[in-house]
């Protein structure tokens, strides 16, 4: 065994694949089949059953499809919101200007307005202000985007009873929106599958719950996502499904399952739409990471428990990613050095990188990017977004880290960073 001193290579985030992914898509890669078909569908209802599983009454519906981009765009559409399905260019959809570009990106391909709103100052945490959302909420606004960055479920009691208070206003253009009577909560839970909002798990808390099983996440198809939604009085939930299957498939009527069946090569094209469908090579990798999950979750619990303990008395702010209301699945550990600017955190980042320790940056906030500034976003408008991101380190989190790596990652970040405290202190 290394001894702790002595130099790693540790990666950010490597997937976690054991023989059990390889044993189910070696057999999906040998059945004859391997786009979206049985195994897909398998993938679907077990993840609604799993996240049904922790609150046990009703459970979402659930649809498979390539990302996390894609199942958001597609929440979006299925609400009828933007010129393109019915409703108008000046509909409005509020998101985080701290996050990754998709949880507003998706707003613009559906030609929507994007709204920003700076985060909570509150000390360990990256959510929205939820006064700042409230008062950006007005009769054009059709949904709200929380992100529950890290794996850490937003308040969504809080999220709930703004989009209830703010009733009045809200203007619907369809069906599904009058059936609604309020702005929908389209959750972007990339990060957080598994984690637990209030005894429910995040899947079943918002209106609309889109995760992503992209290759750097916590449970992993390569690239990957699904969208999980609760039923809305008066709307069929087969509806719903089959829209999102026509949206996802060219808007082809039959999907190429069904159409391979002998003689039933007829269909129909109903719609101009999109192709991001799952695969079963993909839904093979996912029944076998659902297996494991559990397991892997707890893995990352220690691992964040002993990052905490390490890191908390010196000074380092992090997450909160526990508390009685919350369970996190421990996505990502973001820690921030008090009074260090943005230079000295990449100083500490290249010194981690000479250790062998990659590290990364959760988020550079959106109004800093060339797209949103171009949209007319600017980061003077976002000063918390910014305090929050000038300081800001992600250490490595994830199943493939032993115990001596952890132990290795703790000594050297607490050395490197000692410097930069002192000084601050
Ligand atoms: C917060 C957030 N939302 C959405 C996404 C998009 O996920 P995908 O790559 O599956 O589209 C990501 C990807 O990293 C993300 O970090």
């Amino acid at each position: 065994m290394k001894d702790v001193f002595e130099k790693r290579e540790i990666a950010f985030s490597p997937p976690d694949i054991s023989e059990l992914e390889i044993k189910y898509v070696s057999e999906v890669l040998r059945s004859g089949w391997i786009t979206t078909g049985p195994k897909t569908k398998l993938l679907e209802k077990k993840i609604s059953e799993w996240v049904q599983g922790y609150k046990g009454e009703g459970s979402p519906r659930c649809v498979c499809l390539n990302s996390a981009t894609a199942a958001l765009e597609l929440s979006l559409r299925v609400l009828g919101i933007g010129p393109q399905d019915g409703g108008s260019k000046d509909d409005e959809v509020i998101t985080c200007a701290y996050t990754y570009t998709s949880s507003a990106s998706v707003i613009s391909h559906i030609g929507a307005k994007t709204v920003l709103v700076d985060c909570s100052d509150e000390a360990g945490s990256l959510q929205i202000d939820y006064e700042k959302l409230e008062n950006a909420i007005n009769e054009r606004t059709k949904a709200i985007i929380p992100v529950d960055l890290c794996g850490i479920p937003c308040d969504y009691d809080k999220i709930f009873s703004i989009v209830e208070k703010k009733k009045s206003v809200f203007k619907p253009d369809n069906d599904i929106q009058k059936a609604m009577g309020r702005v929908a909560v389209v959750a972007d839970c990339a990060h957080a599958f598994g984690a637990c909002y209030k005894g429910t798990m995040i899947g079943s808390v918002a209106d609309f719950s889109n995760y992503s099983f992209h290759a750097v996440k916590n449970f992993t198809t390569a690239e990957g996502g699904a969208i999980l939604w609760n039923h809305i009085d008066g709307i069929d939930d087969e509806e719903i499904y089959h829209k999102l299957q026509l949206y996802s498939l060219h808007g082809q009527s039959k999907d190429a399952f069904s159409k391979n069946k002998i003689g039933a090569w007829e269909y129909d094209i109903v719609g101009t739409w999109y192709k991001c469908n799952m695969t079963d090579i993909m839904a093979a990798m996912g029944l076998a990471q659902l297996e494991r999950y559990p397991e892997m979750l707890k893995r990352r619990k220690q691992i964040i428990e002993q990052y905490d303990k390490a890191f908390k008395p010196l000074g380092i702010e992090v997450l909160k990613h526990y508390s009685e209301n919350i369970t996190s699945s421990g996505h990502l550990y973001i820690t921030r050095i008090p009074g260090i600017n943005r230079e000295q955190a990449n100083e500490i980042i290249t010194k981690m990188a000479e250790r062998g320790i990659a590290t990364n940056v959760h988020y550079k906030p959106l109004p800093m990017h060339t797209a949103y500034k171009k949209l007319g976003f600017n980061i003077s408008e976002y000063p918390v977004a910014y305090s929050k991101y000038v300081n800001s380190i992600t250490l490595p989190l994830h199943t493939k880290l032993s115990d001596e790596d952890v132990e290795y990652i703790i000594k050297n970040y607490c050395e490197i960073t000692r410097e930069y405290l002192d000084n601050c202190n």
